[in-house]
């Protein structure tokens, strides 16, 4: 039986957009010595001739500024609004290798970051390659609006390396605001929302592995913590290939999701240098369309991707599922060493679903 929580959720984490207008202490620009730090490290590790995979968070020497952001970061994304803005972060004068390199140093001072998608990406290019989107696979990157929803680690980030001509905004949306409007407005919803729904693994799993994943609970609840893991697109995915199409009532609630999470929503004009990092349990991303970008290489709009677990992030009703039921399979959710090693590649050889490194007992 479902704990449900039938109070609305009260902290910081359930903000709307005139909260975010009254207090921007979210929105932080960069110091000299943040960027004196960032290309120390950038120097040590290539004096070193790492790469990403090899690259490990002792490599990157950090200085005070660096360290004391690393802390705050992560208290903003797990006890605060659930995100931070960043902006300053030095891409301008360097080649995006080198970016990539001080983007993971920052990443890897946070907690553990892991691969995101099939090839194994440890730093995801989202970029418009021009591939058309398949039925039931991924398209990160494209020109298309990306509704909000939830990616699948503890932490997302996104840094801006190029923004297409037109710009278009990044979008940031409080799950917990729209928790609260189910609860006030559509409670009857809640207990299939706990419930949840399988979601499709959008072909990225591996040969030995099912194509859609148990049920995940859209909403679950834990000493008075709630976590939020929705996209719509995974989950009419599953829908689809299990071919358990979606009842009227089901389609309006998956809207009503959609409509308060569009209302508990910002904007943000991500400029090269600015950067966000947002709790996947409680903060949704997107973004707008931008059909009118040249299809030129070097100018089209291109930002970096990382996917990070942080040790003791939050409490969750049922860990393995909530927190891993979506990254247990094909190349998603290994670190650098663990696809060095080639354990994503080793058939049985399963993740263990409870890291160690995140201080949970398997
Ligand atoms: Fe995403």
């Amino acid at each position: 039986m479902n704990d449900i929580l039938r109070q609305p959720v009260t902290d910081a984490s359930a903000w709307g957009p005139a909260d975010l207008e009254r207090d921007r202490s979210w929105d932080v620009e960069l110091g000299a010595e943040h960027r004196e730090e960032l290309e120390r490290g950038l120097k040590a590790v290539r004096q070193k001739g790492l790469d990403v995979a090899r690259m490990t968070a002792q490599d990157f020497p950090t200085g005070p500024a660096l360290r004391q952001l690393a802390t705050r970061m992560v208290q903003d994304c797990r006890d605060g609004r659930g995100f931070i803005v960043i902006r300053g972060f030095p891409v301008q004068d360097h080649s995006a290798d080198d970016v990539r390199l001080m983007y993971w140093g920052l990443a890897q001072q946070l907690g553990t970051c892991v691969s995101q998608d099939k090839h194994a990406a440890l730093v995801a290019d989202v970029i418009d390659r021009g591939q058309k989107k398949e039925p039931l696979t991924r398209a990160y990157g494209s020109k298309k609006e990306s509704k909000l929803h939830v990616d699948l680690s503890d932490i997302v980030g996104l840094l801006c390396v190029r923004q297409a001509l037109s710009s278009p905004p990044s979008v940031l949306g409080s799950s917990m605001a729209v928790y609260n409007a189910f609860v006030e407005e559509h409670p009857e919803w809640l207990e299939r929302l706990y419930e949840g729904y399988p979601w499709d693994r959008f072909g990225e799993q591996a040969s030995w592995e099912q194509p859609t994943t148990a049920r995940i609970p859209i909403f679950s609840h834990a000493d008075g913590q709630v976590s939020c893991r929705y996209n719509r697109n995974w989950i009419t995915g599953a829908a689809v290939r299990m071919e358990r199409p979606f009842s009227d009532d089901e389609t309006a609630m998956f809207d009503f999701f959609d409509a308060a999470a569009r209302k508990n929503s910002i904007s943000l004009q991500l400029r090269p240098g600015d950067m966000y990092f947002a709790s996947n349990y409680t903060v949704l991303h997107g973004k707008a369309a931008h059909e009118d970008e040249p299809d030129v290489e070097d100018v089209k709009r291109l930002l970096l991707r990382v996917w990070i677990n942080v040790p003791g992030f939050r409490r969750f009703s049922d860990e393995p599922t909530v927190r891993y039921g979506l990254t247990g399979h094909g190349n998603i959710g290994w670190t650098g060493d663990e696809l060095l090693g080639g354990h994503n590649l080793k058939p049985g050889h399963t993740r263990q679903l409870c890291r160690e490194d995140d201080g949970i007992a398997a």
